[in-house]
């Protein structure tokens, strides 16, 4: 008879086979991927390659063809986007147009997941300005609405946004393609340290190799919607898996 063997369930995200269809465009095809509690992963590739796709489907944007999702542990597979736990950087920033940035007394971009989880308003206003000082968004954009930024600083207020609420996973969507050089490095440190602080995981997609190698522990690199390679910066940099992601260090000078 056969030994049984306790498999204790995986304590960070798992992806098992997971497909997503659009029409006759395979955006995600077939991925499995395990990523560790506190684990910082980067996930790279060309533009079209299922990156953002990928972010959707974890989040519950987007409904799986195929496949499972599982969360510390439990299934969500069937789970609304807002049962998840998941906190997300939109590439295209999906601000609400019509609230400005910050307003103490109302719904904000940056106060709305506070007020409706009935934090109270002292705490929402100490908590704003922590995080607004921190990413370098200023006063004076608070009563602005998003057609009145800059994409930067839009940028800066959908990472704020996703920084109001702690995260079981925060997935940012190329959260600095629009931000200043000489900011880009602080920024980062900035998302890098909060990653630690909260102890979430965190996935961060950008088709930015050195950005990814810098901040990641360990780097998924996409083409045409399959992982091609996973692992930590110095292994794929000594052994990239095929000729695909050796074009791709190149490309950087890797
Ligand atoms: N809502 C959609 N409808 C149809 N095709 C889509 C949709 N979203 C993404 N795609 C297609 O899926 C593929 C992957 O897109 P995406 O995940 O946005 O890639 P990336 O973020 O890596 O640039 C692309 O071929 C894209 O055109
Ligand atoms: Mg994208």
């Amino acid at each position: 008879m056969d030994a049984i063997t306790y498999v204790p369930p995986h304590k960070g995200l798992v992806l098992d086979q997971i497909t997503k269809r659009f029409g006759s465009v395979v955006a995600v095809d077939r991925v499995s991927l395990s990523v560790d509690l506190y684990e910082f992963l980067a996930v790279i590739g060309p533009t079209g390659c299922g990156k953002t796709t990928l972010l959707r489907l974890i989040a519950g944007l987007e409904k799986l063809d195929d496949g499972h999702i599982y969360i510390l542990g439990e299934c969500v597979d069937d789970k609304k986007p807002v049962q998840r736990g998941i906190r997300m950087v939109f590439q295209d920033y999906a601000l609400w147009p019509h609230m400005q940035v910050f307003n103490r007394d109302f719904y904000s971009n940056l106060s709305f997941s506070m007020k409706i989880r009935r934090t109270l308003p002292v705490n929402i206003q100490e908590k704003v300005h922590t995080i607004a000082s921190r990413l370098g968004i200023g006063k004076h954009l608070f009563p602005r609405k998003p057609d009145e930024l800059s994409a930067g600083q839009k940028q800066m207020v959908g990472i704020g946004r996703a920084m109001t609420i702690k995260p079981k996973i925060l997935l940012l969507d190329e959260p600095l393609s629009n931000v200043d050089p000489q900011h880009r490095l602080s920024l980062r440190k900035e998302l890098k340290d909060y990653h630690n602080r909260m102890g979430t995981i965190s996935i961060y997609v950008s088709h930015n190799l050195p950005e990814a190698f810098s901040l990641a522990d360990r780097v998924a690199i996409m083409k045409d919607g399959k992982i091609v390679q996973v692992d930590v910066p110095s292994k794929i940099r000594e052994r990239p898996a095929n000729a695909f992601v050796k074009g791709f260090l190149q490309c950087f000078e890797l």
